[in-house]
């Protein structure tokens, strides 16, 4: 069991840094390049890329998250602020699911298509929600094993 709770905490951790990283790398280091022509282009191939990427990472975070809580001896009850933190991870997991949806499936792919100034605001607003999201999961996943 412990041999497994290993894998499950390093394809967690894994999955985690390439997430973050990829949106990291989308906000960060395109940003430079906003203003040139080709940058819708170029969103748009990366974009498709790292959507295949993402909906594989976010059922593996989910999976394994919900095995490190077993392993764990987590009992879903809301008992202690401990517990409600996790229960508040649980919980933005699905917030970050809803909204990576409207915007990998709807927005983000209506904007490229239309060029629309305000969806591509809309996209990018989203974009960032996620990130500050995925910064808060690991200050939980930090808190979940090192307490406050
Ligand atoms: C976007 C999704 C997620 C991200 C970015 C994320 C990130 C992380 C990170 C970076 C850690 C490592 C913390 C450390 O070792 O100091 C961690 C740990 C943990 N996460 Fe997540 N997590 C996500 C989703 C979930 C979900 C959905 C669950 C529960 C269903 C979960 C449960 C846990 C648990 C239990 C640990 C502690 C693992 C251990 O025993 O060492 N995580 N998370």
């Amino acid at each position: 069991m412990k041999t497994l709770y290993f894998i499950s905490v390093f394809i967690h951790i894994i999955s985690a840094c390439i997430w973050f990283g990829g949106m990291f790398a989308l906000i960060i280091f395109f940003l430079p390049l906003r203003k040139e022509q080709y940058f819708l282009d170029v969103v748009k191939k990366l974009g498709e890329q790292f959507k295949i990427v993402g909906w594989i990472i976010l059922p593996l975070l989910f999976i394994t998250g919900f095995f490190n809580l077993h392993y764990r001896g987590f009992d879903f009850s809301f008992s202690t602020t401990y517990n409600k933190i996790i229960w508040l991870k649980i919980i933005l997991f699905f917030v970050i699911v809803i909204i990576s949806a409207i915007h990998d499936f709807y927005i983000g792919p209506k904007a490229i298509k239309t060029r629309d100034k305000k969806l591509l605001k809309y996209s990018r607003t989203i974009g960032r929600i996620n990130f500050i999201l995925a910064i808060i999961m690991i200050l939980i996943g930090i808190f979940i094993v090192r307490g406050l």
